[in-house]
């Protein structure tokens, strides 16, 4: 079986105000593969995260190429991009990712209809997302707004929009770092799950938690200063690290009680 590469990102280079931030980085997610980006602070993990967006400040300059679902958009802030070449994200600040004075039934139903659906089709649409992403009495999840929700919930909303949005990549930056240990458990459950239906999303997970990355994913990218230093299978990133960074960010987190290799044990 061929699986369709979701976001591909080729010798990206981007420089902000004379400051290289981001130099030669590769990247290719496949369909329905969870991918981590660990790396220290200052690393250019966000900066990544905001080129495959469409997000970048206007003044970077960007050199290099950057395709979603296929579509070369290495060029196009999100905003111009086809809908089927937009990225989905998920934040740590789920406040801010969601607007709160709209009830989330409406910003769920919005791309439903945008792509076709009538007003109860994306009704019972909105309430099914709901309810796939593990939320109780959707009905009454559909009314309030996101300031109702607790963090939690408003990640499982997160997640449930970006299924709305069919996008064909999930990027998620830091999302489960401000989250309850139990919470922070079922929302990497909860994106195993979308991730591994058939045609599922790809995902992008940037973390600094070494052991969710661990349990999720399939393989890491380490960066630092800008460059990606190691891209390995999950397995062989925690038992055998090759580049001197990936083993300082191993054993920091051996140091904090994180056996990481215990996990493939
Ligand atoms: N708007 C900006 N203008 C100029 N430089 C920026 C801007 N935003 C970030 N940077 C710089 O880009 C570099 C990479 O930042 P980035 O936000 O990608 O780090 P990160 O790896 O996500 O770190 P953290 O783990 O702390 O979130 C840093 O040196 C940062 O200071
Ligand atoms: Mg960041």
């Amino acid at each position: 079986m061929t699986l369709t590469a979701v976001l591909s990102i080729r010798d990206l280079s981007v420089s902000l105000g004379g400051s290289r931030i981001l130099e030669g980085v590769n990247i290719s997610l496949q369909q329905g593969a969870r991918v981590a980006l660990l790396g220290e602070s200052g690393s250019g993990k966000s900066m990544t995260a905001r080129a495959a967006l469409g997000i970048l400040p206007p003044h970077a300059q960007v050199t290099g190429l950057i395709e979603v679902g296929g579509v070369d958009v290495t060029h196009l802030p999100a905003l111009r991009r086809p809908a089927h070449a937009r990225p989905a994200m998920v934040m740590q600040d789920s406040l801010a990712a969601l607007n709160p004075i709209a009830t989330i039934g409406y910003q769920l139903e919005q791309p439903l209809r945008r792509a076709g659906a009538t007003r109860l089709g994306a009704r019972t649409a909105a309430c099914d997302l709901l309810d796939r992403v593990g939320l109780f009495e959707p009905e009454q999840v559909l009314m309030r707004t996101s300031p109702q929700l607790s963090g939690g919930q408003r990640q499982r909303v997160c997640i449930a929009l970006a299924l709305a949005c069919d996008a064909p990549v999930i990027i998620a930056d830091e999302a489960t770092s401000a989250l309850d240990v139990v919470t922070q458990a079922q929302i990497l459950r909860l994106l195993r799950d979308v991730t591994s239906r058939p045609g599922g999303p790809g995902l992008l997970f940037i973390t600094h938690d070494l052991h969710a990355a661990a349990h999720l994913c399939d393989r890491a990218l380490v960066i630092q200063g800008g460059r990606v230093v190691e891209d390995a299978p999950m397995p062989r990133i925690v038992s055998a690290p090759r580049h001197a960074h990936t083993q300082r960010l191993i054993a920091s987190a051996a140091e904090c009680g994180i056996a990481c290799e215990r996990l493939f044990a």
